[in-house]
């Protein structure tokens, strides 16, 4: 089995049942100009992004790690006309790309991109009293995963749904002797949702395009 078959297998899916999509190809174009990293969301993995929100029905939103607004537009998607998006990112460039993306995929009027380090805007969103969120999509700086599933929690309610990306990468997330702080910092947000009582959680492992890594689900119970 080779990279090469995993990136065909997605190339099918993408091509069966996610189709063309002119904002979202606009948008990783948009990316490539301004130099952004192709750290986006798969196609396959955008949608289920969008059907997972979909399924929770969700009304506002929280995004932690915009990059362009690929996953963003994705979840935006998901929300009714009077929904709200709040994602934040940490790099100003990233950020202006993001709010041209969502601008042209017509979502500009329910999603709102911060631009800042997200523990320092996180408390803001909760003294303006932004919460609570129904999906919270958090991919930023893996360091902080801890952190950010804590804030997640403070801003969530009942059946708030968490999702939490790149918590495999290429397996070494077992490696309990790493000293990379983004493998600490998942780890350190795997052994908070054990511990949790208010999360029923599960880890997918996911190959394809990105290679070998994998998400978080979690629901507030
Ligand atoms: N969710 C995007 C990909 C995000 S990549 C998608 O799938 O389309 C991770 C992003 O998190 C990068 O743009 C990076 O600049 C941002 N980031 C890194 N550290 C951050 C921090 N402390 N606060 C907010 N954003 C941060
Ligand atoms: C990478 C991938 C991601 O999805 C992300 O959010 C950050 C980094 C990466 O492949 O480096
Ligand atoms: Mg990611």
């Amino acid at each position: 089995m080779s990279r090469s078959q995993w990136s065909e297998v997605d190339s099918y899916f993408a091509k069966t049942l996610v189709g063309s999509d002119p904002a979202l190809e606009a948008a990783l174009a948009a990316n490539a100009a301004a130099g952004l990293p192709s750290i986006d969301v798969s196609p396959a993995q955008g949608k289920m992004l969008t059907l997972l929100a979909r399924m929770a029905r969700a009304r506002k939103a929280l995004e932690i790690g915009t990059l362009g607004g690929y996953s963003t537009i994705c979840i935006a998607r998901a929300l009714p006309r009077d929904g709200r998006l709040l994602t934040i990112e940490a790099v100003a460039k990233h950020a202006d790309v993001a709010r041209a993306n969502i601008a042209r995929a017509g979502l500009g009027d329910r999603v709102e991109v911060r631009a800042g380090a997200a523990l320092d805007i996180l408390p803001k969103i909760e003294a303006e009293g932004l919460g609570p969120f129904d999906f919270v999509f958090i991919d930023a700086d893996k360091t902080n995963n801890a952190n950010y599933l804590t804030w997640a929690l403070r801003l969530s309610r009942l059946r708030t749904v968490i999702i939490v990306d790149n918590v495999v990468r290429d397996g070494r997330i077992v490696d309990a002797s790493s000293r990379d702080p983004d493998v600490t910092g998942t780890r350190r947000m795997f052994e908070m949702m054990a511990r949790e009582p208010r999360l029923q959680a599960t880890a997918i492992q996911t190959v394809g395009d990105k290679g070998w890594d994998g998400f978080v689900l979690a629901i507030v119970k």
